[in-house]
């Protein structure tokens, strides 16, 4: 089953975004597997964000990203990766489609609330780098019926 890394940044959560993310993901029919509130570390920030090394936006990113708790969480469903990206619209909140996250909370790139694995990759990367096994939960979704044919 195809799983995902969505991450609500800090902004998101001083901007209260937080239930509305969880409901979009939710009321899509996707299953919810692991969630927690965490102020990351340093160290798990610069692997997390390790391709954008040596970028202009490195530092700031980190810095903005480790400023305050995100919420973290773990999705599954059929093509989570791409349809999730969808949800969160396009990584400058500017060119971001109303009714996506992006599109109706953001402005600049910068603070753009969420965080979406980009491949099935880097999505079994994000999930081994933010969550302990014993943290991802088995639990049958007994709507699946109604959801998927
Ligand atoms: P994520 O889901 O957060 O990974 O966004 P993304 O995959 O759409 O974008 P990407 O991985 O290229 O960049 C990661 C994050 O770095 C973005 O979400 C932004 O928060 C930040 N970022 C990327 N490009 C810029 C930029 O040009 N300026 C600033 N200020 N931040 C940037
Ligand atoms: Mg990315």
């Amino acid at each position: 089953n195809e799983r995902t890394f969505i991450m609500v940044k800090p902004d998101g959560v001083q901007r209260g975004v937080v239930g509305d993310v969880l409901h979009r993901f939710e009321r899509r029919g996707y299953k919810l597997v692991a969630l927690k509130m965490i102020q990351a570390p340093k160290v798990l920030l610069e692997s997390h964000y390790a391709e954008h090394k040596g970028k202009k936006f490195y530092e700031p990113l980190l810095t903005y990203i480790g400023s305050g708790p995100v919420v973290a969480m773990v999705w599954e469903g059929l093509n989570i990766v791409s349809v999730g990206r969808k949800m969160l619209g396009a990584t400058d909140p500017a060119k971001s489609e109303p009714g996506t996250i992006r599109g109706d909370y953001g402005i600049v790139t910068g603070r753009n609330i969420v965080h979406g694995s980009d491949s099935e990759t880097s999505a079994q990367r994000e999930i081994d780098l933010w969550f302990r096994p014993d943290e991802i939960n088995q639990w049958p979704h007994t709507a699946e019926k109604w959801i998927y044919e």
